[in-house]
């Protein structure tokens, strides 16, 4: 994209028809350069309509990300967080795990209007849409090793439920290790990589998507049910409130985490699994597959299952939960 397409995506953000012509005075631009740049969105996969004699629109208004009502959000703990806004990324895991490398401190929140190449869980597709989705990432180092950090993406995803809960959606639920489900239906993901020593400091990339909506046309590429906050609440939800509302809700579940471990939140990831109780089959990284019903997880964030030959503990790692129903 170029220097002017995101200054003319902000302009169409009410999502109502803006003639070329009108768009070119703004800018001191020719009409020619208008079309240049919005054919430049156009590739990275955002939808326009382009109408001869009304000239151009987004789909639906645009709720661009708003520095000060972020923080605003977050509240008291506003300053322990850096935040970069940034328009389009191709995935801010990919950003932020290179920045860490380097001197991206501690509690730095990346955030993309525009994700282009969102990644899952083992190079998995992440589905995201201008406007459609809240897709950021947020550093957090630790003074110990990455050895007691995995039961982090179950502590992150109660800090995911925490958030729904305060913007008034009380029915989702989680699915073990990292997925958050309304419905059984996906309406976020939590992707955590790590860097560091098993042993010594360390420090996680924790990358949330969370659907706003879900038009048509990201939809039709993702291989399993999923939904978006405004089906599920019946209205559209503010993606700055949101993102500030979770980094909140996120700085006190990695506080917990810090100072407890997952155990100090166990019970209450565990009351909202959509899974407890139920018959489950558990896909292996070799292939093989296990069934057995679920008990709980374990203080490292194991999932516990009772299966013919007793309880099994399955840890984080590349392991898939499947519902049988
Ligand atoms: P598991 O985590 O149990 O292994 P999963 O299928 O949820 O299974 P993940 O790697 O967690 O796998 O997530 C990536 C998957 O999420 C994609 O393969 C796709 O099915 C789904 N997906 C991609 N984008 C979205 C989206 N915007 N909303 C809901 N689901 C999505
Ligand atoms: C999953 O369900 O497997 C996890 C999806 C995580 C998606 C988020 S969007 C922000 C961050 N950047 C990425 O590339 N992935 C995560």
């Amino acid at each position: 994209m170029n220097n002017l397409t995101f200054p003319i995506l902000r302009l169409l953000a009410d999502g109502r028809f803006h003639s070329g012509e009108d768009i070119a005075r703004h800018f001191d631009v020719t009409r020619a350069t208008v079309w240049n740049a919005l054919q430049q969105a156009e590739a990275a996969g955002v939808q326009l309509f382009s109408v001869r004699g009304k000239g151009y629109r987004l789909p639906q208004p645009v709720g661009f990300l708003d520095r000060d009502s972020v923080l605003a959000a977050i509240g008291e703990q506003r300053a322990w967080f850096t935040l970069e806004l940034h328009d389009q990324m191709e995935s801010t895991n990919t950003y932020l795990m290179q920045q860490a490398l380097t001197d991206a401190s501690h509690a730095t929140c990346v955030v993309a209007e525009l994700q282009t190449r969102g990644r899952g869980r083992r190079g998995r597709a992440w589905q995201a849409g201008l406007g459609d989705s809240l897709t950021f990432s947020l550093l957090w180092r630790f003074e110990g090793g990455a050895t007691a950090l995995s039961g982090l993406s179950l502590a992150v995803g109660v800090g995911l439920i925490r958030t729904l809960h305060a913007i008034g959606l009380h029915g989702a639920l989680l699915k073990w290790p990292n997925d958050v489900l309304h419905g059984y239906h996906k309406l976020a993901g939590i992707l955590i990589e790590l860097q560091g020593d098993m042993e010594g400091p360390s420090a996680a990339v924790i990358g949330v998507g969370i659907n706003l909506r879900l038009p048509e046309h990201l939809r039709k590429h993702i291989d399993q049910a999923a939904t978006d906050l405004q089906t599920v609440l019946g209205r559209p939800v503010n993606a700055s409130n949101l993102l500030g509302s979770t980094l909140r809700h996120l700085a006190d579940v990695l506080s917990e985490f810090e100072c407890d471990g997952f155990e100090a939140l166990r019970e209450e990831w565990i009351s909202h699994h959509a899974y407890q109780g139920q018959s489950v089959r558990l896909l292996l990284p070799d292939g093989r597959e296990t069934q057995g019903v679920v008990s709980g997880v374990a203080s490292e964030g194991a999932l516990l299952v009772d299966t013919i030959s007793g309880t099994q503990r399955f840890s984080v790692g590349e392991i898939s939960l499947r519902g049988i129903s």
